[in-house]
């Protein structure tokens, strides 16, 4: 449980937030590339970290993610014509390069200086691993490389993004995807139709059979790039089931996959649209070849991470439109709940496990009031990942920059799935950490 006072400072995210403060120290997710293919393309309306942003990617093939409003006045750039490196407003025709320079003025006298006093807010962006990087914080306190997230640094085609919108706060999502108990349950299932990609722990009878406890005992030790958390489970004489999940800042995970399975990457990440609206980025790797057409429809199929989804054009509750994948089932429909698959197939009558994740996570109130939990012992990673962002938090605003973003060596670790003689976390790590544990793509 939280305060209420600790609450919201976990959950704001808005420019002078702590924790809005302290995630612009990070490069950010902020689009994934095929929703800006083409040089000179059309623009995307986004909103991020409650900021209104328009996105382009410019003649050279560059991405620049712009304040949204125009200057002049504050037509939305979406409207823009984006030709000749650079987003020309469609409502005098003022033009903006990437990195928010006015290059044309038209409505003025061709001897005017007025354009280059003007200057647009910009942001940064990088492109790495089929995902379009934004940094919104200070200049000076910019993060000279990306952080070495194994699936970021696989050879292209090795890995697949996807984005989707979530109806919650950004901390919602990323608490539910540490909240290891709950998979017993919200998505046990009676048949096994969760795809074969990501769910090849179902063809082992050993796992399947240690993975029945429902209550594994928890623990987890921090690490420069955050923590790990595992779960160990019984499986016969002197011996356990590890599943030792990475948490790494500030929103990343990484969940164990099972040795010779075609995955070797799976985890979200959960980019805040505003309070209220979450941009959650599924990644998923493999190490022998690039994914395969039909590989890529399978996981696009919705049953495990991404949802089903559709591409289009929503209205936050405030008005404004951004342009985003949206899941099919969704809260409009009740996700489609089926209350005979319910009886017959699975726990939840819903089909997909995000789905059956949003369908918990957006009916719990846009931001959960954790004034009013009761959280045990199967909740200590939750606990974990919210006493290190508010620390971070605080320690930033008391002058103390994070130092994981000048690390980015520190993500260059692997989740781990295996079966061990070691009962404590920590001696498991001491063993793994630098074999098992570690990306091998860095
Ligand atoms: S509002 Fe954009 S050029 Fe006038
Ligand atoms: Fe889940």
């Amino acid at each position: 449980m939280l305060s209420a006072e600790e609450n919201r400072l976990l959950t704001r995210v808005g420019p002078g937030t702590p924790m809005g403060t302290l995630l612009r120290r990070f490069w950010l997710p902020a689009l994934v590339t095929p929703e800006i293919p083409e040089p000179d393309g059309p623009p995307l309306r986004l909103r991020l970290l409650g900021e209104d942003l328009v996105a382009f990617r410019d003649t050279d093939g560059g991405v620049g993610i712009l304040d949204a409003y125009c200057p002049h006045r504050r037509a939305h750039l979406f409207w823009g014509r984006n030709e000749e490196r650079g987003l020309r407003c469609a409502y005098h025709g003022w033009k903006f390069d990437v990195a928010g320079r006015c290059t044309d003025m038209p409505s003025e006298p061709a001897t005017s200086l007025f354009k280059d006093k003007i200057r647009q807010t910009s942001y940064p962006t990088r492109e790495k691993g089929g995902v379009v990087w934004v940094y919104m914080g200070p200049p000076d306190k910019q993060p000279a490389s990306l952080p070495r997230l194994e699936w970021l640094e696989a050879p292209d085609g090795y890995q697949h993004v996807t984005k989707w919108l979530q109806r919650t706060n950004w901390a919602q999502g990323m608490e539910g995807e540490i909240d290891t108990a709950h998979i017993s349950f919200l998505h046990s299932s009676r048949t096994k139709y969760a795809h074969r990609l990501v769910h090849t722990a179902f063809a082992d009878p050993k796992r399947n059979e240690a993975r029945k406890d429902g209550a594994p005992r928890l623990s987890y030790q921090e690490a420069p790039y955050g923590f790990t958390y595992g779960a160990r489970r019984d499986a016969g004489d002197d011996e356990y089931y590890w599943r030792v999940t990475r948490w790494l800042y500030p929103f990343f995970s990484l969940i164990p996959q099972v040795p010779g399975a075609p995955l070797v990457v799976s985890g979200r990440c959960w980019v805040p649209v505003d309070d209220y609206h979450t941009w959650t980025f599924g990644y998923l790797a493999r190490e022998d070849r690039p994914f395969q057409a039909d590989e890529i429809d399978l996981i696009m199929h919705g049953a495990a991470f991404p949802p089903r989804l559709s591409w289009g054009r929503y209205e936050l509750p405030d008005g404004y439109i951004i342009d985003t994948s949206l899941p099919v089932a969704n809260r409009d429909n009740d996700y489609l709940i089926d209350r005979q698959m319910q009886r017959e197939v699975n726990y939840t009558g819903i089909y997909g496990a995000n789905e059956q994740d949003r369908a918990i996570q957006e009916a719990m109130g846009t931001i959960v009031d954790r004034s009013r939990e009761h959280l045990g012992s199967s909740d200590i990673a939750i606990v974990a990942a919210r006493r290190l962002l508010i620390k971070m938090a605080r320690a930033l605003e008391a002058g103390q920059e994070p130092e994981v973003v000048t690390n980015p060596g520190a993500y260059n670790v692997r989740a781990i799935d295996t079966f061990s003689g070691h009962a404590q976390l920590a001696d498991l790590l001491a063993e793994l950490d630098a074999t098992l544990g570690v990306a091998r793509f860095s």
